[in-house]
C-alpha cells in the first residue's frame, strides 16, 4: 500500500507538490493526469526518497520513506520514463544486475527468459546489447526489471510513451496482471484514454494541486477528457 499523507514539495517559491493526500491500495490501480510541470514527477521523487518533502509523509507497505529509506526502497519498484540501463550489457545481462541489486540471487536463467517474454521483448532481442534498442524496448526491459523485483508498490511515470499501440494495449494488459497479482500501482500518463480504460481511480493535479478524484463509476459516466480540459485551463485556486 502507497500512502501519501499531507505531502509538500517546495522548490523556493515554486510550490511543486501541495499538501497532497492520497492511498493507493494493494490490487488497484491509480493512473494520475496533469499538465507539464502539475508535479507527478516531484511526488515520485519524493515516494522513491529521492528527495525529501517540505512537509508530510510518504509511506510505503507502512514505512516511512524519509525515516527509513532503504527499507521501504525494498518494497517499491520504479518504472521511469527514460529507463537508465548499461549500454553495453545485454538485455539480459541488465535483468540479472538489477534483480541482483534487488536482492533477489536465486533466479533461473529461465525465469529471466519468461519475463523478457512476458513484457513483448522479442526473442531475438533478450541476447542484444541493450545500446541499439529502441525507446519502446528500452521501456519494456524496464517493466521486466520491475516484475522481477516483486515490489508491491509499483511507480510508473509516463510508462507507455515510447510504446507503439499494440505494444500500449499489450502493457495496459500487463499492468491488469500485476493488479490481479495485488500490486498498489500508481502511474502518470498524459494519454487519457489509456489513463480511462485501465484505472480504478484517475486523479487530475493542476499546479501541485490534486484537485480531483474520478472514482471508477465517475469514469464511466463523465467526459474525463472535456473536466481534465476545463481544470487544465484554469488557475489552480479556482480548480481545487
Ligand atoms: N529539482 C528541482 N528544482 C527546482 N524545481 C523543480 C525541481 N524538480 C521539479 N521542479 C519544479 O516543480 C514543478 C513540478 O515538476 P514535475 O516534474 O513534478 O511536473 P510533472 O507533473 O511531472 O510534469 P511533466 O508532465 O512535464 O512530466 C515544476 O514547476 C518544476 O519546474
Ligand atoms: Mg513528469
Amino acid at each position: 500500500m502507497l500512502e501519501i499523507i499531507g505531502l509538500s514539495k517546495h522548490y523556493g517559491d515554486v510550490h511543486a507538490v501541495n499538501d497532497l493526500s492520497l492511498t493507493i491500495e494493494p490490487g488497484e490501480i491509480f493512473t494520475m493526469l496533469g499538465a507539464n510541470g502539475a508535479g507527478k514527477t516531484t511526488t515520485l521523487m519524493v515516494s522513491l526518497g529521492f528527495t525529501e518533502p517540505t512537509a508530510g509523509t510518504v509511506k510505503i507497505c507502512g514505512i516511512d520513506v524519509t525515516k527509513d529509506p532503504l527499507e521501504a526502497k525494498k518494497h517499491v519498484a520504479y518504472v521511469s520514463e527514460n529507463v537508465m540501463l548499461y549500454g553495453n550489457f545485454t538485455a539480459r545481462q541488465n535483468l540479472e544486475f538489477f534483480t541482483k541489486l534487488g536482492g533477489r540471487k536465486d533466479v533461473s536463467d529461465d525465469e529471466y527468459r519468461e519475463v523478457m517474454g512476458r513484457v513483448g521483448l522479442q526473442q531475438d532481442a533478450f541476447d542484444r546489447r541493450v545500446k541499439g534498442f529502441s525507446k519502446g524496448m528500452r521501456q519494456k526491459l524496464g517493466i521486466a526489471i520491475a516484475i522481477m523485483k516483486n515490489a508491491e508498490v509499483i511507480l510508473l511515470d509516463e510508462p507507455t510513451s515510447g510504446l507503439d499501440p499494440k505494444s500500449g494495449a499489450e502493457f495496459l494488459q500487463l499492468l491488469a496482471e500485476l493488479r490481479e497479482e495485488n500490486k498498489a500501482i500508481w502511474m502518470t500518463t498524459h494519454d487519457i484514454f489509456r489513463a480511462k480504460q485501465i484505472a480504478d481511480r484517475v486523479g487530475i493535479m493542476v499546479e501541485g494541486n490534486l484537485v480531483r478524484i474520478f472514482s471508477s463509476d465517475e469514469l464511466e459516466q463523465e467526459d474525463l477528457e472535456k473536466i481534465y480540459v476545463e481544470y487544465v485551463s484554469q488557475p489552480a485556486e479556482q480548480a481545487a
